[in-house]
């Protein structure tokens, strides 16, 4: 089979919360874990992203540890993944304005993400000159940076959530563009890899996804979370007022959203295919020990991430600086070799 480069990135916002877990981590460990010796796996926390809205910068440099301790204590193994800080790599930067070069403002203006991040409305012009809205360069062009990130290591395969494939849909654009003006395939165009991931949903919004940036902190649980943190957080959730255990999305969107927290969590998961089977399990329980049930789950899955999480920050930083360092030296090779081709091509 033809070698597969996968490429994935995530942003520096601290200790993970079940929705990235579920969402992102456990594919990434779970595509080096059945890795073929001709697949490279690149993963990046990408801290040049994180700068397009504004960070304290003590508590950037806290999140930045923060995440790459998650991604080792979740099974990620920096021998067998590249797995480094963007900000290491000066040659994504470098990429991004050669990108930039000949990338479409009208393509980038037309993308939605940057709306989104500053609450507008899809029809907002930022380009109008009495437009008040507070747009940033870094913020409008950073799919230009993505580009860069995924084609400077040739990736062939990027997993994506829904949210993301306008993006990679640029990034093709991008190398199909580069590829043109420099009249050879330097460029490779990446392929989506679908994850077949169920958003997490909120714990006290369940029709919400969770997220970091909900302000009531028991709306997510995060992967360093207590066995009583957990307990606490789950009593709390909202639920219905309908008896009994169903799994039904639309109908009971919290009780659902436990299930397939647990589903998803347990090892066993009892058999079930899916979380409508795995529901079954617990139809007579009241909701009360339900969650009691899903805590149980749940705690038993992050108890050893937890455990894994606190010795690597634990120590002296040594495992943090040393993984760093070997990503940041594989990393910078993959890109330099692209770059050597694109510095050429353009006549550098
Ligand atoms: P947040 O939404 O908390 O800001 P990010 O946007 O940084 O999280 O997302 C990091 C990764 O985690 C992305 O791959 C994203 O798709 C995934 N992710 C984030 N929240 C969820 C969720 N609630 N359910 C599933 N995946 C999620
Ligand atoms: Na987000």
């Amino acid at each position: 089979a033809a070698p597969r480069v996968i490429f994935s990135g995530i942003q520096p916002t601290g200790v993970p919360h079940l929705g990235n877990y579920l969402g992102a981590m456990q594919q990434w460990v779970k595509l080096q874990n059945d890795a073929s010796s001709n697949t490279s796996l690149i993963y990046s926390v990408v801290d040049l992203h994180a700068i397009t809205v504004h960070q304290n910068p003590d508590a950037l440099r806290t999140s930045k540890k923060e995440m790459l301790a998650a991604l080792l204590a979740v099974g990620l193994d920096p021998q067998k993944c590249t797995i480094f800080f963007q900000s290491d790599v000066p040659a994504h930067s470098e990429l991004m304005w050669i990108l930039s070069c000949s990338a479409s403002m009208g393509y980038l203006s037309r993308m939605t993400q940057w709306k989104s991040k500053l609450d507008l409305d899809e029809n907002a012009n930022p380009l109008d000159p009495s437009s008040k809205t507070k747009l940033k360069l870094g913020l409008f062009s950073y799919p230009v940076l993505q580009a860069a990130d995924i084609l400077i290591h040739k990736a062939t395969h990027v997993p994506v959530g829904h949210d993301q494939s306008q993006h990679l849909e640029f990034a093709r654009e991008c190398a199909a563009g580069f590829n043109h003006l420099a009249g050879s395939k330097v460029l490779v165009q990446p392929e989506t890899l679908l994850s077949l991931a169920k958003r997490v949903m909120a714990l006290d919004r369940p029709t919400h996804k969770m997220s970091k940036s909900a302000p009531n902190p028991k709306s997510r649980i995060l992967l360093t979370d207590s066995s009583s943190a957990i307990s606490k957080k789950l009593r709390v959730a909202l639920t219905d007022s309908i008896e009994g255990v169903t799994y039904d999305p639309s109908a009971r969107p919290g009780v659902s959203n436990l299930i397939e927290i647990a589903f998803n969590l347990d090892s066993s998961n009892h058999g079930a295919a899916d979380p409508a089977e795995y529901a079954k399990e617990f139809e007579g329980l009241s909701l009360k020990a339900l969650k009691d049930k899903v805590a149980e789950v749940v705690d038993g899955h992050l108890a050893p991430i937890r455990a894994r999480f606190e010795e690597i920050v634990g120590g002296d930083g040594k495992i943090l600086e040393e993984a760093a360092q070997i990503g940041a030296e594989k990393a910078r090779k993959s890109a330099e070799s692209t770059m050597k081709e694109v510095r050429h091509a353009v006549g550098f």
